[in-house]
């Protein structure tokens, strides 16, 4: 089976970020979300993104425009029916991705490839929600933020994924433009795995008084040419989805490093999320370019 049409369930930073790179990719993609509110503003992310791109002169106003027709929204899961592979980038809550993937099983034709964007859900579990048939064409694949740029996908098999709609997965990764790296159904795969134990440590680092939010950033973009020290990046990503992750983790592992610290806990109770609330380890209240490090000991 050719993939020509996908369906991407969600449509937040990642789903939005995953439909705009599959129709800049020349794919016919559908997304649907809850309500045509969420549908609207992911649409309005895609559009800054392509402008963004346009601008630049990566692509023509004309691509812009084209990539743009070649997206749809919908509210109702049944529009979903004849895509060739359907990416699932819903809310991290292993019931409500259970649910969906129980009804999809029922719209979809048999041979409808069915992925999940899930950064520490097991494929497994969510797998076990579809038929038998269906669970050996249950892969994940986990991609970056912002995705419009991030190079890297995670592409994830389970026990029962068959070896064709494995290869069939990573060639679609190829031809969206990223470079696939494959990884087994391992709580965090492999980026996770080994970032989340980073973030975790840069804030006992800090707890501890190794250093403070800016210095620590500093060291680690400077000294290691990161992108963003670990505070920054944590900020991106959302505090409140870090500490999810690693709570996962911890609870999949047992393992000291992936406890998150109390300081990480007391944040997200307080509702510094990060930049997505205007704060976190940074203030981004008053000028979200130059944010001020937040007094959090
Ligand atoms: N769409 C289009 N263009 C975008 C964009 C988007 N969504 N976001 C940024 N850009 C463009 C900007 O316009 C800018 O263009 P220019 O070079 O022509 O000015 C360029 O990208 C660089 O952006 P900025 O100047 O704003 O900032 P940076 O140079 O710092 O780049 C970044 C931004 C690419 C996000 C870079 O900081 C980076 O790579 N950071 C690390 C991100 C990362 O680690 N992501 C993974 C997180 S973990 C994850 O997602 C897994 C999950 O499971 C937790």
């Amino acid at each position: 089976m050719e993939i020509k049409k996908v369906g991407v369930l969600g449509c937040g930073l990642m789903g939005s970020g995953i439909a705009q790179t599959a129709a800049t990719a020349g794919f016919e993609v559908i997304v649907r979300e809850v309500t045509d509110d969420l549908c609207e503003r992911g649409f309005a992310g895609i559009e800054k993104s392509l402008g963004r791109f346009a601008e630049k002169g990566t692509i023509t106003a004309e691509q812009q425009a084209q990539i743009r027709g070649r997206m749809t929204s919908t509210t109702k899961l049944n529009d979903l029916a004849d895509c060739d592979i359907i990416i699932e980038a819903i809310i991290e809550n292993l019931e409500t991705k259970r649910e969906t993937y129980r009804q999809l099983d029922q719209i979809c034709k048999p041979e409808t490839i069915f992925a999940s964007n899930t950064s520490s859900i097991s494929i497994t579990e969510m797998m076990t929600a579809t038929s038998p048939e269906r669970q050996q064409r249950f892969i994940g694949l986990h991609f970056f933020n912002p995705v419009p740029l991030m190079k890297l996908v995670e592409v994830v098999r389970t026990i029962l994924t068959d070896d064709d709609v494995y290869e069939q997965a990573v060639e679609f990764g190829k031809s969206l433009g990223k470079v696939p790296v494959r990884a087994g159904d391992k709580t965090g795969f492999i980026v996770n795995r080994l970032l989340v134990p980073y973030m975790l440590d840069a804030i006992r680092a800090l707890e501890e008084g190794v250093g403070s939010i800016v210095d620590i950033d500093n060291a680690m973009k400077l000294g290691c040419g990161y992108p963003m020290g670990p505070f920054t990046l944590g900020d991106f990503v959302g505090l409140d989805t870090t500490y999810y992750i690693a709570e996962i983790m911890f609870n999949e592992f047992r393992e000291k490093r992936f406890a998150p610290p109390p300081l990480l806990k007391r944040m997200v109770l307080a509702g510094l999320y990060g930049r997505k609330s205007g704060r976190g380890f940074y203030d981004y209240t008053k000028d979200a370019k130059n944010p001020t490090p937040m007094n959090l000991l």
